[in-house]
């Protein structure tokens, strides 16, 4: 699947939705078509989507909603939120204004032995309420979030990634041939407190693919890593670790 890195600007999260507007049927088979040819994270999840009208879920946001199920498995959530984004990105390109929405929850929770894990409500938007000027929207300071002077071109684009409660979990450790990827511990929201660590994994895994999608539009090939889950009581948690060949 082919996507845009240019839509990484023109991305945003779509909260109104003109309802005079609606999504033609060309459009929904064409999305479903995109759906499965989304790339995983990693090979061997078993996953699902479901694309239903808005109004069958919680969600007040949006025409319809892609609903995301998944086997809970090492890794489910970082895929969940590597597999979504390639959404979000996709649809931004067809004007359509995407949201993810944590806090929706879908009439049927269980399918077919597979766990509703997030949604991305969405709906048709006018090419000029998507974003304008990126560099605009909220994100914290680069010294917060990457550590080392390497990839700095890639730093300032990859920090864009939306996050749950804007909250942007990533830490970057990065010298010249590696970039190590962490989650910070301790995210102060408005999400309750035992929910942080599921939605900011989502949130590192829509991290991974800014991160992923910047290194291959500056050239860079790679190897990744990913670490177990909660595979350490560090702070801040290792996610992944990427090595660059020497060039
Ligand atoms: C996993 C996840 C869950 C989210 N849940 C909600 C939500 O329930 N309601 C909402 O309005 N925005 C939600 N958002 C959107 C974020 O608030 C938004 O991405 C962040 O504030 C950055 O803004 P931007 O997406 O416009 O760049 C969610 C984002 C992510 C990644």
């Amino acid at each position: 699947m082919d996507i845009p890195y240019e839509m990484i600007f023109k991305r945003k999260s779509f909260r109104r939705f003109d309802e005079s507007l609606a999504l033609s049927g060309e459009e929904l088979q064409d999305i479903e078509r995109q759906v499965a040819r989304l790339i995983p994270l990693e090979d061997g999840i078993r996953v699902n989507y479901r694309i239903i009208p808005r109004k069958q879920t919680s969600s007040r946001r949006g025409e319809y909603c892609l609903l995301m199920y998944s086997e809970i498995k090492e890794h489910y959530l970082l895929n969940a939120g590597y597999l979504l984004e390639q959404m979000d990105l996709y649809l931004a390109a067809q004007d359509i204004g995407a949201c993810w929405y944590g806090m929706g929850k879908p009439e049927v929770t269980h399918e077919a032995g597979l766990d509703f894990v997030i949604m991305l409500a969405f709906g048709k938007g006018r090419p000029e309420e998507f974003r304008k000027d990126y560099t605009r929207s909220r994100r914290k300071d680069l010294s917060v979030i990457w550590k080392g002077d390497s990839l700095m071109e890639i730093a300032e684009v990859a920090r864009y990634a939306p996050s749950s409660c804007n909250s942007q979990p990533w830490r970057v450790y990065c010298d010249p041939h590696r970039i190590q990827v962490f989650r910070a511990t301790g995210i102060r929201s408005i999400m309750p407190a035992s929910r942080v660590p599921y939605y900011n994994s989502i949130d590192m895994g829509i991290f991974l693919f800014f991160l992923e999608t910047c290194l291959a539009h500056t050239g860079h090939s790679f190897e990744r890593t990913l670490f177990p889950d909660e595979g350490s009581r560090a702070d801040p948690i290792p996610v992944a670790s990427y090595l660059m060949p020497e060039g």
